[in-house]
């Protein structure tokens, strides 16, 4: 008898930490894959850990001898910044590691007969827009707009929502016999901000760095202008949609990959915030006019209409809210501790 679970990988970065937090304790066994071990917190959490590389074929193979999985969380990526530096492991990770997760939630199914839901956390990436003119102008885009990403990551993104659309509707489509058993949904994430982790390798890690630093009194140079605006969101709301999609009944779903918003100060405004909060703190600007060629390619806002029609969406943190109700009562007893 197989054991049951819900397979999280990439369970070690930081939208991983707050998912297993969520779900530990609700009842299902949860089961992990990552490239580095678990932290000593999040380990006693999960059913069973393993520790290795979603590209590994006879890993997965050995997962699905052993677990009955029917929901996976597929979460392991390389960013934005970290896969310009290295666009064929960033391939191999984003693309050809989803491919390999998407057989794997098929087989699941093929093996238990039950369509298995894959989850997927898209992002702001996926778009590219030209200039900062038509940024400007664009303001809210809705999600079949401007989908010219400029970076490695971006198009991985981009692809693997298609990926998941076929595994989802089209499946071996001329096959006798086959049919599709994985249920995808992904949403396109914003610049995400935890109050328990920081972002290694991505472009959107002002921001975060930047209140974290605040936080701890710390000197921060923001390597992008102050005008900087693109959408982000706080960790909370991120785990409440991912979850929240999962748990929608899929005829209510008209698309598979969805815009989310929350809030979108600018790198400026966001300064001005934290050092009126956190008066050590000193924030400069020194630009790096490559990453910031990245972030002026990504839009301003996004239209997340459709996820709140069809799934409820409703962020619960806007910025003042995310800094005094979740960030700094986080980030700073953390640093004291
Ligand atoms: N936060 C990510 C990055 O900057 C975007 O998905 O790469």
């Amino acid at each position: 008898m197989r054991k049951p679970g819900i397979l999280i990988t990439g369970a070690g970065g930081e939208i991983g930490h707050g998912l297993v937090a969520r779900l530990a304790g609700a009842g299902r066994p949860i089961i992990t894959l990552d490239v580095s071990a678990l932290d000593g917190a999040l380990a006693p959490l999960v059913s069973r850990e393993f520790t290795g590389s979603i590209t590994d074929a006879s890993l997965l193979d050995r997962m699905l001898a052993e677990f009955e999985v029917d929901r996976v969380f597929h979460l392991a990526a390389l960013l934005s910044t970290r896969s310009e530096f290295a666009p064929i492991s960033a391939h191999e990770v984003n693309v050809d590691g989803t491919l390999r997760m998407l057989e794997f939630a098929q087989r699941q199914g093929e093996s238990h007969g039950r369509p298995v839901l894959f989850v997927y956390p898209s992002s702001i990436a996926a778009y590219g827009l030209p200039d900062l003119a038509t940024k400007r102008r664009a303001g809210r885009v809705t999600e079949d707009e401007y989908l010219q990403p400029t970076t490695m990551y971006g198009c991985n993104k981009l692809y693997c929502e298609q990926l998941g659309r076929y595994y989802s509707r089209h499946y071996k489509q001329l096959s006798a016999g086959a049919a599709p058993r994985v249920d995808f949904r992904s949403v396109r994430f914003p610049g995400l901000i935890s109050a328990v982790t920081v972002p290694s390798g991505g472009t959107s890690d002002y921001a975060p760095e930047m209140i974290h630093a605040a936080a701890r009194g710390a000197a921060y140079e923001c390597f992008v202008r102050p005008d900087t605006t693109i959408p982000l969101m706080a960790m909370p709301d991120a785990i409440e949609a991912l979850l929240r999609l999962a748990e929608v009944p899929r005829p209510q779903l008209q698309r598979t990959a969805y815009n989310l918003a929350a809030f979108n100060p600018s790198a400026g405004e966001l300064r001005d915030l934290v050092v009126g909060l956190f008066p050590q703190a000193s924030v400069a600007f020194r630009v790096d006019a490559k990453r910031q060629g990245i972030l002026d390619t990504w839009p301003m806002d996004v239209d997340d209409s459709a996820a709140r029609r069809d799934w409820g969406f409703a962020p619960a943190y806007g910025l003042q809210r995310a800094l005094h109700e979740y960030l700094i009562p986080t980030i700073v007893p953390r640093g004291r501790g």
